[in-house]
């Protein structure tokens, strides 16, 4: 395989920084960063940023944007997506992100020779919290706080609507649950999602 490659470019890469899988809120601005790694001898000639289903049969790839390197900006074939890139790093912007934006985003990068490689990943809508609710568990003291499916939900914890303090109990590493130590558990609990 080697000598098929003469010149031997094999080190250019791309992958996307945003950490993984992207949450974006539905009506916000959807920001991708993709770092390029390339072997100096290496121009780029052009960038391409697609767009498919995550899941299902009919995995259509939607081209967002293609550009020449040369231009240091350039918009996409929606209106509201732009692309740039900045020595070795490309950008993808998309105002107005909706729920049929989701999915696995590519961004492809392509030397003059033709050699080309990919970096991926998976974009997803923001879920706000969902249903929460709070059992009780008397044998053990506990309060455990429940969240449906919302994403990356966080959790606090009130008694008589200031933060606990030791003298109250303590909060598991998750947050979900309230070990109580005061003695008779009473009083007035809020769980914070
Ligand atoms: C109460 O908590 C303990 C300890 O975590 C657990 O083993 C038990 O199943 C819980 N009881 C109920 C009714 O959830």
């Amino acid at each position: 395989l080697l000598f098929s490659v003469p010149g031997g470019f094999w080190c250019m890469s791309v992958h996307i920084l945003n950490e993984q899988p992207v949450h974006v809120i539905p009506g916000s601005k959807l920001v991708l960063t993709a770092r390029i790694e390339k072997d100096l001898r290496e121009e780029i000639s052009t960038i391409t940023w697609t767009r498919e289903p995550e899941t299902g049969y009919d995995r259509t790839k939607v081209t967002l944007a293609t550009c020449p390197a040369k231009n240091p900006k350039c918009s996409g074939g929606k209106p509201d997506v732009q692309v740039s890139l900045k020595q070795q790093e490309a950008t993808l912007e998309m105002n107005g992100y909706s729920t049929e934006d989701r999915g696995e985003y590519s961004v492809t990068v392509t030397d003059r020779s033709g050699a080309n490689t990919t970096g991926r990943c998976i974009v997803r809508d923001y879920e706000a919290v969902h249903h929460v609710s709070v059992s009780i568990n008397v044998s053990y003291s506990l309060l455990v706080c429940r969240e449906a499916w919302g994403t990356d939900p966080s959790f606090s914890w009130l008694h008589e609507r200031a933060a606990v303090t030791q003298q109250v109990g303590k909060v598991s590493k998750d947050g979900h649950m309230l070990i109580v130590t005061m003695t008779p558990l009473c009083g007035h609990f809020t769980c914070m999602v």
